[in-house]
């Protein structure tokens, strides 16, 4: 059970969960948003790309995400297995990843949706804003993230749940609590989506 997605709303504690599955299994965490991060930092041409959107709390366009992903699914260390954080969010990119996965004969093992209610994504990121300095990290662009989660991701949710059951994690709590629980949902899959 090695190829996996971590799917859930901004500030459900994808990232953070992601890292511990990483750390612990060994399996190679691929975050879209931290490859955009980076790239923001290194002022390529990605990131100037996919910085006005991320400020904005917009999705990058699907053309630019999915060839990012199809670059980095290509690379040697992820052959084995990897666990994709934060991809697909669009029905476009639940469509190409498909497509990336039939041409490399493989299929997903599990995908995970980490729910927590918006009050409490809401005072996470506020809280981590005052700590972390992400640029996306304040009200308004909050409030644009978590919509776009409800209008766009909540049908990627429902495409993957309509081939075969979403594992879904109660993101509430203390992490290690929510660790337990997502370590659990994904010993509870084994056939392949
Ligand atoms: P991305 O970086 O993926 O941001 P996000 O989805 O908004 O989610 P976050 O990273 O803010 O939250 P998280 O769920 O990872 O939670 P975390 O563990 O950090 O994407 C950023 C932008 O990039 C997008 O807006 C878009 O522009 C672009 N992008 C990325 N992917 C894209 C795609 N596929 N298509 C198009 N555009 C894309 O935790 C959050 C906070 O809560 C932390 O401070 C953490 O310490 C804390 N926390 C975690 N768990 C708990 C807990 N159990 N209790 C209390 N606090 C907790
Ligand atoms: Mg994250």
């Amino acid at each position: 059970m090695t190829r996996m997605l971590m799917i859930g709303p901004p500030g459900s504690g994808k990232g953070t969960q992601t890292e511990r599955i990483s750390s612990t299994l060994g399996i190679v965490a691929i975050s879209t948003g931290d490859i955009f991060r980076h790239n923001v930092a290194a002022a390529t041409r990605l990131g100037r790309e996919a910085k006005k959107y991320m400020d904005a709390g917009e999705f990058v366009p699907d053309h630019v995400t999915n060839s990012m992903v199809r670059n980095r699914l290509n690379e040697a260390d992820v052959q084995d297995g990897f666990i994709l954080d934060g991809y697909p969010r669009t029905s476009g990119q639940v469509d190409y990843l498909d497509g990336i996965l039939s041409e490399q004969g493989n299929s997903l093992d599990v995908v995970l949706r980490l729910d927590a209610a918006d009050d409490e994504l809401v005072r996470r990121l506020l809280l981590r804003a005052t700590t972390d300095g992400r640029t996306d990290d304040n009200e308004a662009v909050i409030r644009r993230r978590l919509d776009l989660f409800h209008t766009q991701t909540e049908q990627v949710i429902a495409r993957y749940s309509g081939r075969r059951t979403v594992a879904r994690v109660n993101g509430v709590g203390d992490v290690d609590d929510v660790f337990d629980r997502v370590l659990h949902a994904i010993s509870a899959v084994d056939a392949p989506v």
